[in-house]
């Protein structure tokens, strides 16, 4: 994700914003840049790629001057470019901004402000903040930062410089992170604490809507009504390596907890009017006519389209093939002009998924990436994308990259049932109502952590799990095993209920742990014969289901209930259970959770 880094004291600035970029530079980015007030005119210089790229730069042609901005991005709106980086400008290059978030009306200010003579340089929706400041300057800064932020949708973290006042700097922020860092004759804003840690340990934190202004030995900050806010000083007492996760032991817990941001940030931009309004550029007629639907992908993202075809043939009736991409590729597949081709891969990256879509690609197949990272190779192939905006996922295994990936799917899916009328405007309000609810629903789970830890407490010590479920809960199932095998090293394994008796039953014994996933109301009773047969054998049945399945409960001998969605819904939610219950399983056994043994975050050899 981006980060923000700003300086006014006496010091060089630029050395003092990268060297606290530098600390965000975990946070993944591709592009960075910064703009420096030296002597008499505002200095940008921005760069494509590592941090190092741009400080070599500087250093070879040092911009001098102590007051200035800096920005690491991670690609949202346009493609990873010296163009796209930040900061931006306004057209006469007086005023630079930095921004971190999403302005979600971006495409109307932008087409307004082109009526009104602006020109972009830019694919971004940052550059319309620039411009909308020039648009609202009469004389004063705060003043045009304050009529623009009024007209912003979305969410910003902001730093702003003008060379007109070459004595402050302006922040910002909602929805997206930003404090003010207190010094003596120099102060600093940044996106995060680690940034500034080595400067200060006194920071604002700076709460929604409020704006700060910032000379070298004042802050003043204000609320949206310019009402001076008084704010207590926060002493920092964590070290700089436990700051830069937030303060959680691991980026895996702290990723999990981010699910419903995640998920409301990738949800928001996405519905209109409370219909989904996707921006891919598939030809209705196809969508219309379309054959069949392939969805190929790696690890969890497999599991995210193992989902994706039982919610799609389920809703619109077209026939949907998944596969994972290392099979796909090297089994001279049937594909077409006549089918949409899903490729879904956080890291768009991945060696195999890549090569599949290029295979798809060669055959005539129209080709819809679902990716997390702008730029990557899968999302610059793909005839259309769709990202999926959980913000870079650290930790080896993936979490929030899943569940958004999981809303996208279902966002799709209802975008092309809408197309192919499919789906009526009752049933797409039902659905659009149902997964608005889904971000809080997933607060909910996340909120019941302590059952879910003492669970893992009971269990971690155990040899051999089996995850059983059928339908959407057999998917699930089975993404829960990959994730307790590969952060827990328990032996574990997924089937679907029904075939139980065809063979995994023979493994069962006295106390070996059985985890059910049971959320499609249809299949309760389906589900409950199993667990009967799995605890007639001497099986401990955890069972992770819907409020609903009162059933499942009554026989499981410990349970996690998930809020109620719309069936098709609930892996959305079932999921994040089987997340954390790995989670503080290897906690417990001691392991590196964040970097497994022999696994990799990014997979780019066959
Ligand atoms: C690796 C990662 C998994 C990921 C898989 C696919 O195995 O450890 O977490 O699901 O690759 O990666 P992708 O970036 O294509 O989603």
């Amino acid at each position: 994700m981006c980060g923000i880094v700003g300086y006014i004291g006496n010091k060089q600035a630029a050395d003092i914003i990268i060297e606290g970029l530098e600390k965000l530079e975990y946070r993944g980015y591709d592009s960075a840049g910064v703009a420096v007030i030296s002597q008499d005119t505002l200095k940008v210089t921005k760069k494509q790629g590592r941090l190092k790229v741009l400080a070599d730069f500087l250093e070879e042609e040092p911009i001098e001057g102590t007051i200035g901005i800096g920005h690491t991005r991670w690609a949202t709106h346009g493609a990873p470019s010296d163009e796209n980086s930040h900061p931006h400008t306004s057209m006469s290059g007086d005023i630079a901004v930095v921004h971190n978030g999403i302005i979600e009306n971006y495409m109307q200010l932008r087409q307004w402000l082109i009526e009104e003579g602006y020109t972009f340089t830019s694919e971004t929706d940052t550059e319309v903040i620039a411009h909308l400041i020039d648009h609202h300057y009469k004389g004063g800064l705060m003043a045009a930062v304050q009529k623009t932020l009024r007209q912003l949708e979305g969410s910003y973290a902001l730093a702003i410089t003008s060379i007109k006042h070459p004595d402050i700097l302006i922040a910002a922020r909602k929805d997206s992170p930003l404090i003010v860092g207190i010094g003596e004759g120099e102060n600093f804003i940044a996106s995060d604490i680690p940034a500034i840690l080595n400067r200060t340990r006194k920071v604002y934190l700076i709460e929604d809507k409020e704006i700060a202004i910032l000379e070298k030995d004042t802050i003043s900050i204000f609320d949206e009504y310019g009402v001076t806010v008084q704010k207590d000083v926060f002493e920092v007492d964590w070290d700089v390596e436990s700051a830069e996760k937030g303060g959680y032991k691991h980026f895996m817990i702290k990723e999990i907890l981010e699910e419903p941001k995640a998920l409301r940030d990738t949800l928001s931009p996405r519905l209109k009017d409370g219909k989904v309004d996707l921006d891919i550029d598939i030809d209705e007629e196809l969508i219309k006519n379309v054959r069949r639907i392939i969805i190929v992908a790696c690890g969890t993202a497999y599991h995210a389209g193992i989902v994706g075809k039982y919610a799609i043939e389920k809703t619109l009736g077209i026939p949907v093939e998944v596969d994972i991409a290392s099979e796909y590729r090297y089994r001279d597949p049937v594909v077409s002009s006549r089918d949409i081709f899903i490729v879904i891969s956080q890291s768009g990256e991945t060696a195999d998924t890549l090569a599949a879509l290029r295979m798809a690609k060669r055959k005539g197949a129209k080709i819809i990436a679902i990716t997390n990272v702008v730029g990557s190779s899968v999302s610059r192939e793909a005839d259309s994308v769709m990202y999926t905006w959980a913000g870079p996922e650290i930790a080896v295994a993936s979490t929030k990259a899943h569940t958004t990936q999981l809303l996208s799917v279902y966002l799709l899916m209802i975008k092309m049932g809408v197309v192919r009328g499919d789906i009526d405007d009752a049933l797409q309000k039902q659905m659009v109502d149902a997964l608005g609810k889904i971000p809080e629903q997933a607060q909910e789970i996340i909120e019941n952590e302590e059952t879910i830890k003492m669970m893992a407490h009971r269990h971690y010590s155990i040899h051999d799990a089996y995850f059983l479920g059928r339908n959407l809960d057999f998917a699930v199932a089975q993404e829960g095993s990959l994730k307790l095998k590969e952060i827990s090293y328990i032996h574990s394994e997924a089937f679907a209920a029904g075939e139980l008796k065809h063979g995994p039953i023979a493994l069962i014994e006295e106390g070996t742990l059985v985890i059910v996933i049971a959320s499609q109301s249809s299949l309760y009773e389906k589900t409950a014969s199993n667990i009967k047969e799995v605890k007639a054998r001497g099986a401990h049945v955890m069972a992770i289901c819907s409020e609903s399945a009162d059933m499942v409960m009554t026989l499981a001998d410990e349970h996690i209930a998930v809020p109620v969605t719309m069936d098709i819904f609930m892996p959305i939610l079932t999921v994040i259970p089987t997340q954390l219950l790995a989670y503080y399983c290897s906690v417990e056994r001691g392991i590196d959770v964040d970097k497994p043994r022999n696994l990799a975050k990014s997979v780019t050899v066959e």
